[in-house]
């Protein structure tokens, strides 16, 4: 038995990490988690649950991470476009070949906060690098791989980005990427918009205005359709 990737993707502010939370909680409470264990024979301390990001999955990751959000380079040397996309490929190639494939291999569930929507979204709609390319280097770390569903948390962008700077308000600094333009963070939608357009089977568009509880309801409610029909046999109902 395979496992599932599901991804969760939206712009700055849109909540991805609280449903991601909510999201891991559930599929414990409903038994989800529990009924895939048993089903791969594993032991009760290994959970077939893996709660993972991108940027920032693995230790080098961690490292790419800090470099690519730092704000303190902005002003003197800007990242060049072209660097900030390779980052995030590295970031991924290493992600995917030490986290995402052994742990999909062993049958688990992996949550994934970003994947390669992101990088169609940020660096090509967003800084307007080329398609093409992106989708090329997006094939080369990923080695073909692909999201099973992915969630896109759907908000405005000045919604978003007014939720980020609450946050400078409880004295938490925001990133690189947050302190980019308002017209930057437009284009990013756009580009999410036009990704779940191109594929309506995988992305599921959210409505994250809505309060925290509905969107966590919504959530739920797809992902326990999607994960009856991936696995008919450990339906609580059958
Ligand atoms: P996060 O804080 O939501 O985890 O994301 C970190 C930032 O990295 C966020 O601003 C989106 C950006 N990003 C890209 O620009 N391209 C990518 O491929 C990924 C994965 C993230």
């Amino acid at each position: 038995m395979g496992g599932k990737l599901v991804v969760f993707e939206g712009g700055e502010g849109a909540g991805k990490t609280t449903q991601i939370s909510q999201v891991q909680a559930w599929l414990r409470d409903s038994g989800w988690v529990h009924r895939i264990q048993t089903a791969l024979a594993l032991p009760a301390s290994e959970e077939p649950l893996c709660l993972t990001r991108e940027p920032g999955g693995t230790d080098l990751g961690q490292r790419l991470r800090a470099l690519l959000l730092d704000g303190s380079l902005t002003t003197a040397a800007p990242m060049q476009a072209q660097t900030e996309l390779l980052l995030y490929a590295a970031d991924r190639s290493q992600h995917v070949t030490q986290v995402l494939k052994p742990k999909l291999q062993s049958g688990y569930l992996v949550l994934c906060d970003r994947f390669t929507d992101s990088t169609v979204a940020y660096q090509g709609y967003g800084r307007g690098l080329d398609l093409n390319l992106i989708d090329q280097l997006n094939q080369i770390a990923t080695a073909g791989l692909e999201s099973d569903l992915t969630f896109w948390l759907d908000l405005e962008a000045e919604v978003g980005l007014n939720r980020v700077h609450q946050r400078l308000l409880a004295n938490t600094s925001v990133d690189r990427m947050e302190a980019d333009t308002l017209e930057f963070h437009r284009r990013v939608q756009s580009g999410f918009t036009a990704l779940a357009r191109q594929y309506p089977q995988r992305i599921v568009r959210v409505e994250a205005q809505a309060s925290e509880v509905e969107v966590t309801q919504v959530i739920q409610t797809v992902l326990e359709e999607r994960l009856k029909a991936w696995y008919p046999q450990l339906s609580p109902t059958s």
